[in-house]
């Protein structure tokens, strides 16, 4: 008897809390909830020396947070670093290749000394190498491997610790529009980026199932292309390249408003619903009719 009462008890809260999550959503989409003040927090970005990367830390420095950048390419990243001194940012730039599990913790070790704990961590250092599946080298797969995933897992071992015990931070993983559909040329990647995604989902549940409501915010980012350079040959009947200032502004905003998701373009979200409700060979269909390809990097001019 008990057992059914507590089901039903457990259902109709159920019930309720998904209501209230609807109505939450249909009120943001009114009201943005606020940004919040970085003002003298620590955020980290990987792979700043180029692309979004750059963008977002000078759109953090902006906000007039204490912004530590890496990258694997020093040249890039002492640009990304000049940018924000000319701003009358702080900087603090850092030469490590996220790939490898010694440097990533060694250079963790020295931001905690150097600067104080990270408060916003995003991991955003990726590589696309775009080639079919059997024309890449093992090699190359490893690599972005350990580039777009592995990476994930040293930086958040080495930092979640601290935002736990401070009841507060903030983890933001970049994954792809690549983290829910499987493109040509884009097999390691994609693989990649439903890696990340996984990790992120995961990881919010242990944290709520295990850690005694740390309050620690959690964003996945899913971006279908920006113009960067890092996706080649990219056509489509309907989705747009989209611009990185464009992009870098709207991921940092979705931050500093503790979104848990962001799409860019935003109707990415619809294609997710179609994807997951429809039968998988319309999906497939569907997809073919919106005619976006990129093409294998060797096949550049
Ligand atoms: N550009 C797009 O169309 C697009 C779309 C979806 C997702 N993304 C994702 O956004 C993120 C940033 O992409 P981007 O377009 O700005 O790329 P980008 O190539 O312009 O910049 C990536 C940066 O990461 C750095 N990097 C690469 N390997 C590294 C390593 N081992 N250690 C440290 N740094 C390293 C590079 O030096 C570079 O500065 C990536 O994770 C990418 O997968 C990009």
């Amino acid at each position: 008897m008990n057992f059914i009462l507590e089901f039903f008890v457990d259902l109709i809260t159920l019930i309720l809390k998904i209501n209230w999550y609807f109505l939450e959503v249909v009120f943001q989409l009114i009201i943005a909830p606020p940004r919040k003040s970085v003002e003298g927090q620590v955020v980290l970005v990987t792979g700043a020396g180029h692309g979004i990367g750059r963008v977002m830390a000078r759109k953090f420095a902006e906000q007039k947070a204490r912004v530590v950048i890496w990258d694997i390419n020093e040249a890039g990243n002492s640009r990304t670093a000049k940018e924000i001194q000319t701003i009358g940012g702080e900087v603090h730039a850092y030469t490590v290749d996220v790939s490898k599990k010694e440097k990533v913790y060694d250079a963790a070790a020295r931001v905690k000394k150097d600067v104080g704990k990270v408060d916003i961590l995003v991991n955003n250092a990726g590589i696309l190498i775009g080639e079919l599946l059997l024309e890449l080298t093992d090699n190359q797969i490893q690599r972005v491997m350990d580039i777009n995933v592995m990476a994930h897992f040293w930086t958040i071992r080495a930092f979640l610790p601290d935002m736990i015990s401070n009841k507060s931070g903030h983890v933001v993983t970049i994954s792809s529009a690549s983290g829910y559909f499987g493109k040509n040329f884009l097999v390691d990647y994609t693989a990649s980026k439903f890696a990340v995604t996984g990790l992120d989902e995961a990881l919010e549940v242990e944290l709520i199932k295990n850690y005694n409501s740390p309050n620690v915010q959690q964003t996945i980012v899913h971006p279908f292309v920006i113009q960067t350079g890092l996706v080649h040959g990219f056509t489509s009947r309907f989705m747009p390249i989209v611009d990185e200032d464009y992009a870098g502004e709207t991921i940092v905003d979705g931050i500093l408003r503790n979104k848990r998701k962001i799409f860019i373009p935003k109707d990415l979200r619809l294609s997710i619903i179609v994807k997951y409700i429809f039968p998988h060979k319309s999906y497939l269909a569907i997809a073919d009719f919106f005619k976006s390809e990129t093409c294998s990097q060797g096949k550049q001019d």
